[in-house]
């Protein structure tokens, strides 16, 4: 069984504005492109991933390094994309991963590129990745208690996280932010994952779940809002409301005992921001998604493949993104969540 997923043709340009950006028809402008180049993961946190893993995508389906680079740099030299993030699955699981950062950074040596991970093993790759191009990382962690941990992510690799998390800042790619996804199992922790993250110096997120789970047990229900973290937070810290960095950053700030140390919520369900999403995504076998939570894809592997040009492939993307939904309705009672999960998409 492969990825089950809705594939469209070409996308329809009507009544778009003659304008190379990635305008969508609600006036929205995407300037933030999310590259994934594996389902594989290193971990299998209950939130994303089934026990067994996603099903493998076939070696010739995936985008080589140099398409993807040929993409990346097409995204920005032709469609006004300023920041580039690659995700998973666990990006570290392509050894590639250098090469691929490496002809991006040199072809765009002015963008940020950063990366989500998991940092099982960053440890050994931290100094490699920075050398390599990458200027930033936010790591996966949504607990330190080494047993909520391991039940949490079905491995028992805290170790390797937090040091990888220490590696990555000792490279130089700082600030790390720290991102937890709320879970019930995990809230009661949630105080001394904030007192780590201060002491290591990272920027502690919590993010709301959201549903994607390949389990599909999200329930809205089950859910942990912001407020009840604000509760449990509130117990062992001081915490004052600093706001939104800029109107499009999907995490709100709290200080944390006065500052300058800060913990954010990304409320993705309870308080959604899609009027100001600025996304664009780009999955491991070459298919652009405007959106987590629609199924709407269009191709860009196979038009790549069969020899379009850079110009075919700007004008392919800019209808997808023309064609991108005002945004989800998680919080609505008739909500259908997305046939790729998490891990098949990027986060
Ligand atoms: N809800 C919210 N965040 C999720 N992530 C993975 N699955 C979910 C989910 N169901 C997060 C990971 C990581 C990023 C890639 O997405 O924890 O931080
Ligand atoms: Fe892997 Fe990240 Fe999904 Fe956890 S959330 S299983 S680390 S891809």
């Amino acid at each position: 069984m492969g990825i089950p997923t809705v594939r469209s043709g070409r996308p329809s340009l009507d009544g778009r504005p003659d304008t190379p950006v990635l305008i969508d028809r609600f006036g929205r402008v995407a300037r933030d492109l999310r590259v994934s180049i594996t389902e594989k993961c290193s971990l299998r946190c209950t939130y994303c991933m089934p026990e067994e893993g996603l099903p493998p995508i076939p070696k010739d389906e995936l985008l080589t390094v140099e398409e993807i680079v040929r993409l990346v740099v097409l995204a920005v030299e032709q469609l006004g994309v300023r920041e580039v993030r690659f995700t998973g699955g666990e990006p570290l699981m392509r050894r590639d991963l250098e090469q691929i950062l490496a002809g991006c950074h040199a072809r765009l040596p002015d963008i940020p590129l950063a990366m989500t991970t998991n940092g099982v093993g960053l440890e050994h790759r931290a100094r490699g990745l920075a050398a390599a191009g990458l200027g930033r990382v936010n790591v996966s962690l949504d607990t330190v208690d080494r047993d909520g941990f391991a039940k949490l992510t079905r491995r028992d690799r805290l170790g390797s996280v937090q040091a990888g998390i220490r590696a990555a800042r000792a490279a130089g790619l700082a600030p790390v932010k720290v991102n937890a996804v709320l879970m019930r199992e995990t809230l009661s922790g949630a105080a001394d994952l904030l007192a780590w993250c201060l002491a290591e110096e990272c920027e502690l997120r919590f993010i709301e779940e959201m549903p994607l789970d390949a389990d599909h047990e999200w329930a809205r229900a089950n859910m942990v809002t912001a407020a009840e973290l604000l509760d449990v937070l509130g117990a062992r810290f001081t915490l004052t409301e600093a706001g939104r960095s800029d109107p499009s950053a999907p995490a709100e700030k709290w200080l944390v005992d006065g500052g300058p140390a800060t913990v954010g919520i990304i409320a993705t369900v309870t308080r959604k921001f899609c009027d100001t999403c600025d996304r664009t995504r780009l999955t491991a076998d070459g298919m652009l998604r405007s959106c987590l939570f629609s199924d709407q894809e269009f191709d860009l592997r196979e038009a790549i493949r069969s020899g379009a040009d850079d110009a075919e492939l700007a004008t392919i993307w800019r209808g997808a993104m023309w064609n991108k939904w005002a945004g989800h309705g998680i919080d609505a009672e008739d909500f259908v969540p997305p046939e790729r999960t998490m891990g098949a998409i990027g986060g």
